[in-house]
């Protein structure tokens, strides 16, 4: 693979790279329909991005599909998950409960995301600073670089591209989750800040991760701990023998005027999620090369 690091402020657009491995796709043909919504991670803005404050690396007490899966679709574990932290760094007569809806987008090859259709930023970023560059600056010249009708993914999306990097839009974060052996991962996570931002506004993207979506972070803990809980479970002598139902949203209509592309689906649902391990399983029971491309 060449030394490009695309994702330091390249559009996907220029990508060009070709893996030295003969069986893999071309990157940009591996991304398929997520190419879209990864350029509103990291192209965004004229000057495109660049990462602050190094990585954070820890250790969770669980599975890395923990992680990728609760990217790919899990926005619905928020209301329960994450309400008594949102109480703690809101005002007291914040409406933290008052949780706006979303929808999901499966662009296939288990890749996918999960996105609220309304902004839901100004709930967990109290920094003036940040909502006012998100709204005035941000969101104007993205929606002229990459079209309007991608807005709603600011609102704050969690996505996964297969099988194992997330990033999170509106927090700016990338990560990847590394397999420690089946009952841990290790978590390697950085932020990303537009270039061409103002350095206040640096530093205030860095602290609103270093609250949340870190090992400090109010957010994280809660995941961590769910997702370390869950694997407590997987252990035991029932959950051994029964199937995990993930049928949430099965029969849920496509919406077929979304402009984006990939099967977007109103309303919390499992649909990505169905697909990430729909595509695990082919590629750990196909054991040759052209698995990944069929
Ligand atoms: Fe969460």
């Amino acid at each position: 693979m060449t030394t490009h690091r695309p994702w330091l402020g390249i559009s996907t657009r220029d990508w060009s790279i070709n893996s030295d491995t003969p069986q893999a796709p071309p990157l940009p043909e591996y991304l398929g329909d997520m190419r879209p919504y990864l350029d509103v991670l990291v192209d965004r803005r004229e000057g495109g991005t660049e990462v602050v404050g190094g990585v954070n690396k820890w250790i969770i007490d669980a599975n890395w599909k923990f992680g990728a899966e609760n990217f790919v679709q899990d926005g619905h574990h928020a209301f329960s998950s994450h309400v008594s932290a949102l109480m703690a760094m809101q005002p007291d007569d914040a409406p933290v409960a008052d949780f706006p809806g979303g929808f999901t987008v499966t662009p296939g090859g288990g890749h996918g995301l999960v996105a609220s259709d309304e902004p839901v930023l100004e709930l967990l970023a109290r920094d003036p600073v940040l909502l006012d560059y998100h709204q005035n600056v941000v969101r104007p010249e993205s929606a002229r670089r990459l079209g309007a009708h991608r807005d709603a993914i600011h609102n704050v999306g969690a996505f996964t591209v297969f099988p194992n990097f997330s990033f999170l839009t509106g927090f700016q974060i990338i990560r990847v989750w590394v397999p420690r052996g089946p009952h841990h991962m290790e978590v390697r996570s950085w932020t990303l800040v537009d270039r061409d931002a103002p350095q206040e506004v640096k530093d205030a993207q860095l602290r609103l991760v270093r609250t949340t979506f870190s090992p400090s972070g109010l957010l994280e803990q809660d995941d961590g701990e769910n997702w370390s809980m869950c694997q407590d479970t997987l252990r035991g002598y029932i959950s051994r023998r029964l199937n995990s139902n993930v049928r949430m949203g099965l029969d849920m209509p496509i919406d077929s005027t979304a402009p984006g592309p990939g099967r977007v689906m109103p309303g919390w649902n499992e649909e990505p999620g169905r697909d990430f391990f729909r595509q695990y399983r082919h590629l750990m029971t196909d054991p040759t090369p052209h698995a990944w491309t069929t």
